[in-house]
């Protein structure tokens, strides 16, 4: 056992922390040093060897635990004292002008006194001081709730891990603000991650957010991170004005870092004149922004003002326009995705834009092209707004070098060489391979394998890529077949028996799913998650999900041939079949049509059905489904029932409703201003029956 501290051990590693901390604010907060690096590792050295000495002298707010604990596996979540609100955005003056005239005219004020700050683009932390000591950091998660990294926080060099001044032992306090990387340091990084064969971040945003989120917090804090405080949240026993400008004040005497841009402002004007400063201070400024931050300056205005949703009403952001540069597109690339959509994608002479050196920027489609007028040796204008795949605005100049080329479309997939089809009225071009296409297939795998889809655990790109280039998987039912190579997976370089058993398993626990998600995993083209979930909420079966898709376009072509006009057709077609569903429509019902239409997808099903996927069975109804087997239509309006609930009494007795009538039919029920369905029930000679026939059905009497 280690050795009890002496008072006197005690004493010293205290005031080592304490003066420790002082030249860590000196140095990160106040950039004043105010002793030579080489004093200042003594001081550190002496506390870490204190504190290994004596275990019990180690505090979780001593200096030393900037350096970073053991890793972890997940965060654990933190739900914030107070809720972390979003800020409402505007993008030019006059939207300016009206938050603040609405303001004035609620408040009845002249002129409203305004904080102004820089929208700092990082990420948002949540830190929680208990009596004074920093206990927990979270990220804004969903504003509610946040992800704990207490440990990777500690490792900020500003971030104070005990507040100046004395608090009560109970006494809460929570700080916001945002974690960033300036941008020097964000270059540095990059240099080195690249030095070191790893990928560079895309960004100083995206370094700042991905350095926060680190499972092992010694890599965080070799991050040059900063938090910069703009907030405060829950507090308790301990007394903050609650005027903006003066809590700013109070955060930084408390030991943050605040920015040095803030000012108070007069009305709009005041606004306006600061944002247009700034703007133009901006590319000096090592930390990015993104806009300005304008908030109602007094307590009182503020809880008058209120919130809407999620967001104050006393508050707004000023976003600074995206970023436009001007470089030449050299070629263009193109790239076949899941559904074969072939893109094209421009590459340019590399140019820096919004902080990022830009390479690649997308072009849509061929209708995109033809609007834009862009051809291959233009000057293009480039636009990169926030985090999205960069854009070409436009030409940069109405004259153009004489030496262009147009952009065509290939007419043969640059992956399989099967013709690229160009019909249809989405102006996308799409490879006809399918499957036989690799780009395709590893994208339907990739897809398949996902956690929203068949969740298998272990097969991502990387491996999928791999399998794909080894002939191992040529559709997604060949998943099911791996366990046949196990020991040929073994032997390859970069796996193991432990590895391959795992990823066997993984496989194994997937064929146990949902209807859902197998329908999601099928990568039908525009069917997500959420259409998905309502085909199989709706349809039950697979089964009664592939007989609506190959009943739609028969049910499309009788209803064009009973009603003239289109907003008759629509109506008709989203009473019944695919169409009711509410997120269906025409071009979504195609979709579904159209794979199921499709032989080569209809063999995929069955493969994968014959290799063991199974999900729950629909409940037979308790009423014995005496009506099992047995199909009805409904048609005209009903006296007492609407169609979705007699629909669902003859479901729950074990029948089944179809949108049209044919000899398949069983009984048509037949309600008020019935048309053409009822005729044509009478002409195949099917039993007809009134509302009151069929319950006596339903009910078995
Ligand atoms: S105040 C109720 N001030 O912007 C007001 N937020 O869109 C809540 N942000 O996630 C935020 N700089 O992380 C505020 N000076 C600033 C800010 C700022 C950056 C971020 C913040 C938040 C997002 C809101």
């Amino acid at each position: 056992m280690a050795d009890q501290p002496s008072v006197a051990a005690a004493d010293r590693a205290a005031e080592l922390a304490r003066s420790i901390e002082a030249h860590n604010r000196a140095y990160y907060v106040d950039d004043e040093p105010t002793i030579s690096d080489a004093e200042y590792d003594a001081l550190f050295r002496e506390l870490v060897d204190l504190e290994a000495n004596y275990p019990a002298l180690k505090r979780v707010d001593s200096p030393t635990q900037r350096v970073g604990a053991p890793p972890s596996t997940a965060f654990s979540s933190i739900t914030h004292g107070q809720a972390m609100f979003s800020l409402a955005n505007c993008f030019n003056d006059d939207e300016l002008t009206r938050f603040d005239d609405s303001l004035r005219r609620e408040l009845g004020v002249e002129t409203l006194t305004y904080n102004a700050e820089p929208k700092f683009d990082g990420s948002a932390l949540n830190l929680r001081y208990v009596g004074g000591v920093l206990e927990s950091a979270a990220t804004r998660g969903d504003g509610t709730v946040g992800e704990a990294v207490t440990p990777n926080a500690r490792t900020i060099r500003n971030l104070p891990l005990r507040l100046a001044g004395e608090f009560a032992a109970d006494s809460v306090l929570e700080v916001r603000g945002e974690v960033v990387m300036p941008r020097s340091r964000f270059e540095r990084l990059n240099a080195g991650l690249v030095d070191s064969g790893n990928k560079p971040f895309a960004n100083p945003r995206n370094a700042a957010a991905g350095s926060l989120r680190q499972l092992d917090s010694a890599i965080t804090a070799e991050r040059p991170l900063m938090f910069y405080a703009y907030g405060i949240g829950q507090r308790i026993d301990v007394a903050i004005t609650d005027r903006i400008s003066e809590q700013l004040e109070r955060l930084d005497r408390l030991g943050f870092t605040v920015s040095p841009h803030i000012e108070r402002v007069q009305g709009v004007a005041g606004c306006i004149d600061y944002y247009q400063r700034m703007a133009e201070r901006r590319p000096e400024l090592d930390v990015e922004i993104d806009g300005c931050v304008f908030k109602l300056d007094d307590g009182a205005q503020r809880a008058e003002a209120g919130f809407v949703a999620r967001a104050p009403r006393w508050a707004i952001a000023r976003k600074f326009p995206a970023e436009e540069v001007v470089t030449t597109l050299a070629d263009v690339d193109f790239q076949v995705g899941r559904t074969g959509a072939v893109t094209p994608v421009a590459k340019l002479v590399p140019v820096a834009v919004g902080g990022v050196t830009v390479s690649n920027a997308s072009l849509h489609n061929a209708d995109e092209i033809a609007r834009k007028d862009v051809r291959i040796g233009d000057q293009v204008r480039i636009r990169r707004a926030g985090d999205v795949i960069p854009e070409i605005v436009g030409r940069a100049a109405a004259e153009r070098p004489a030496d262009t080329r147009a952009i065509e479309i290939p007419a043969a997939c640059p992956e399989c060489g099967s013709a690229v089809d160009r019909v249809g009225d989405d102006a996308i071009a799409r490879c006809t391979g399918g499957l036989v296409c690799p780009a395709q297939l590893r994208e339907a795998l990739k897809h398949f394998a996902s956690k929203s889809a068949m969740d298998i655990d272990g097969l991502g790109e990387r491996q999928i890529v791999a399998f794909v280039a080894d002939n191992l998987l040529a559709s997604p039912a060949d998943i099911y077949r791996l366990y046949q190579y196990r020991d040929a997976l073994i032997e390859r370089p970069g796996y193991g028996e432990k590895s391959v058993d795992n990823l066997l398993a993984a496989i194994e626990t997937s064929k146990n799913t949902t209807l859902a998600r197998f329908l999601y995993a099928l990568g039908i083209r525009e069917v997500g998650s959420v259409t998905a979930d309502s085909l199989a909420e709706r349809y039950k079966t697979l089964d009664a999900v592939r007989m609506a898709a190959l009943d739609y376009p028969d049910q499309v072509a009788r209803v064009s041939a009973e009603h003239s006009t289109k907003k008759a057709q629509e109506d008709a077609l989203s009473e019944t079949g695919l169409r009711a569903l509410p997120d269906i429509g025409p071009r979504v019902a195609e979709c579904i049509a159209e794979f199921f239409a499709e032989p080569q997808n209809q063999r995929v099903i069955d493969e994968l059905l014959a290799a063991g996927i199974v999900w729950p069975q629909p409940e037979v109804s308790v009423a014995g489904g005496e009506l099992a087997g047995v199909t009805f239509v409904i048609t005209g309006r009903l006296p007492t029932l609407t169609k979705d609930e007699l629909e669902a009494r003859i479901n729950a007795a074990g029948g089944r409703v179809a949108s049209n009538v044919s000899k398949k039919i069983d009984y048509v029920v037949v309600g008020e201003d019935a048309g053409s369905k009822q005729e044509r029930a009478a002409s195949l000679g099917i039993t007809q029956l009134n509302e009151a026939g069929a319950l006596a059905l339903v009910d078995g009497s």
